[in-house]
């Protein structure tokens, strides 16, 4: 974990129009600066920078968030990473996991990097010295662009071939990544021998290791892949994904393949937005880190019963990062082919089709569950509903949950509701028939703490002036006010922006609050403004408690048990309310 501390002394040092400017061209407007938005294609900019909210938003697609979030979404890098890079740019050393204690595993990580570099220059330099792998590319139909493009190499068939580029082939750190292995007699070899070389890289196109695929039918595996190093962790790592991520923005939509060459050939054709995982199940960081490139999410893996499999534990490991504004989809090709094999025999064109309607997520989860009971029966439909609990209260996403649960009850024969008490949950937006209407007289029933919350982003301090004991948070929006006062008596609210409120607030529910309002705030309300705006909330919210008190005194009253303070109180409150003027603009 990185201090909070820390994430502040950025984030205050940092001015987020600096960060953009960097990477997309802007104008001032104002008090703002727009642009053209990177995160979609657009001819008039929507795209906004406030200096003095640290905060950038996107009128056409919503996008928006702090200086960190900003590089986070357009370079597609974790928060670590781009904390990392802003500190970078102001020459700031991030306090972090154990980094602390050793300044030097930057630089140490560096070399590491560097060798895996060399590494893949020699592999390339094999390549083209290397007929019969060219042929082999060649033969599966690869150009030398495409080649280029994914770096693809060759490793020569050589017990010790990297001895021709390392200085030092005993250097332990050949063993740290991966590239040798140490048997145990003590030898040394290369662990890539005879195979065609494909260079992962990280979001910064560092290599950060290799697959590597045998020429020779009779050889074994198949695929071998680096090991976990310090530089590798195949939980989190897509491959592909920096050659891809150009397409994937420009059609907001990221393919998942299960191989390699799946992703390779798919380029080769001009379907440029693919990502593989490397030989290992769809992680949940996996579905973070997919979600954070796209909108639109499409696992494609083999016809075959494996890929089925596969295709099932992408969807498990889903269930918990799914959000509404997100889609996920599943392609299931016929089960001789790969989208390899596909894409070669049906072109773009043809896969294109395909991947334009795929499976949905929630029609996936309930057909194979579907699929081995007899929901013709009572005891199917039973197990049905009892099969698909696990799966469905992990969907924390509302409106995707409801639509799985409304189609269960549908085959299940249950109701919605009955279903949902079934599995314990809450239902998850019944209408809440005691409320009353909202008054005529005010056409804006906008909750009063919407309104407090929205002053108080832009005003932090008067977090303090809160009547919190009149705010029950009950409401996210309460709560969040709760945190922000609550932060602020402490000592701990950032006062300088709402990015820094964001930051302050990241990984909790508040996060999701303060953002949402923060996009909303670029209509501001006018500073001079604001002080009253507050004033009048507060009043009002002061004036609905004492009308319950009001209410409940007078109907005591009315059967004659008050006594005397109880009935000086109520004098007291009848008073103060007659005093309250509502502000006449609402
Ligand atoms: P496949 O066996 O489906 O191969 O492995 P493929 O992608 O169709 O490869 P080609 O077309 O024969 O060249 C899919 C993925 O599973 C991992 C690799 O990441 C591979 O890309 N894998 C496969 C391994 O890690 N080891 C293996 O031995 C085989
Ligand atoms: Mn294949």
């Amino acid at each position: 974990m990185i201090p909070d501390s820390f994430i502040q002394e950025l984030l205050d040092r940092v001015d987020i129009v600096d960060v953009i400017q960097r990477y997309v061209p802007l104008k001032k407007a104002g008090a703002n600066y727009s642009a053209c938005c990177p995160f979609h294609s657009e001819k008039s900019p929507s795209f906004t920078v406030s200096p003095t909210k640290q905060f950038y938003h996107c009128f056409g697609c919503g996008a928006h968030g702090s200086a960190i979030g900003f590089i986070m979404a357009h370079q597609g890098l974790g928060f670590i990473d781009a904390v990392e890079e802003l500190a970078g740019n102001l020459g700031l050393t991030v306090p972090n996991e154990g980094r602390q204690q050793n300044p030097q595993y930057a630089e140490k990580k560096a070399s590491l990097t560097e060798l895996m570099a060399r590494a893949a220059r020699y592999y390339k330099d094999q390549l083209k010295a290397s007929p019969r792998a060219i042929d082999y590319l060649k033969g599966r139909g690869l150009t030398g662009e495409i080649a280029a493009r994914f770096g693809l190499g060759y490793a020569p068939d050589a017990w010790q071939g990297l001895e021709s580029i390392f200085n030092d082939y005993k250097a332990p750190e050949l063993g740290t990544v991966g590239l040798v292995i140490d048997n145990e007699q003590g030898r040394r070899y290369d662990r890539f021998r005879d195979r065609i070389m494909f260079p992962i890289l990280d979001a910064r196109s560092n290599v950060i290791g290799f697959g590597g695929r045998i020429i020779n039918p009779e050889d074994t595996p198949k695929y071998m892949n680096s090991p976990e190093t310090p530089l590798f962790d195949k939980g989190r790592e897509l491959y592909g994904l920096t050659q891809a991520r150009q397409a994937i923005r420009d059609t907001d939509t990221v393919i998942v393949v299960e191989g390699y060459m799946d992703v390779v050939a798919l380029a080769q054709h001009g379907v440029g937005n693919a990502v593989a995982t490397l030989g290992t199940a769809t992680t949940g960081d996996h579905i973070h880190k997919l979600m954070r490139q796209a909108e639109k999410i499409v696992f494609c893996f083999d016809g075959d019963k494996a890929g089925r499999k596969a295709a099932w534990r992408a969807l498990e490991n889903s269930l918990p990062h799914l959000a509404d504004d997100h889609s996920i989809g599943f392609l299931f090709l016929p089960p001789e082919h790969d989208p390899d094999s596909y894409v070669r025999e049906h072109g773009a064109a043809g896969f294109q089709k395909l991947a334009a309607h795929p499976t949905s997520l929630p029609e996936f989860l309930l057909r194979e569950l579907a699929n081995p009971v007899d929901t013709n029966t009572v005891e199917g439909r039973a197990r049905l509903v009892h099969e698909a609990k696990p799966l469905i209260t992990q969907i924390a996403a509302p409106l995707l949950r409801l639509q799985i649960l409304k189609e269960l009850a549908s085959m299940s024969g249950l109701t919605q509701a009955e279903i949902e008490n079934q599995y314990g949950l809450k239902p998850a937006a019944a209408p809440n028939r005691r409320a009353p209407p909202a008054p005529r007289s005010r056409p804006s029933a906008r909750p009063l703490e919407h309104t407090l919350l929205e002053i108080v982003l832009q005003q932090p301090a008067w977090a303090s002036r809160l009547p919190l004991e009149l705010i029950p948070d009950t409401s996210p929006e309460a709560a969040t006010l709760h945190a922000l006062a609550n932060s602020l008596e402490h000592g701990e609210l950032p006062i300088g922006g709402i990015g820094l409120l964001l930051e302050h607030f990241r990984n909790t529910p508040h996060e999701a609050v303060i953002s949402r309002f923060a996009s909303q705030l670029a209509e501001d309300i006018d500073p001079s403004e604001q002080e009253t705006v507050l004033n009048d909330a507060i009043e009002r919210i002061r004036n609905a408690g004492i009308g319950q008190e009001i209410a409940a005194l007078t109907a005591r009253a009315r059967s004659g048990t008050l006594d005397a303070d109880e009935q000086q109180r109520l004098m007291d409150l009848l008073r103060r309310k007659n005093s309250y003027k509502p502000m006449a603009s609402s």
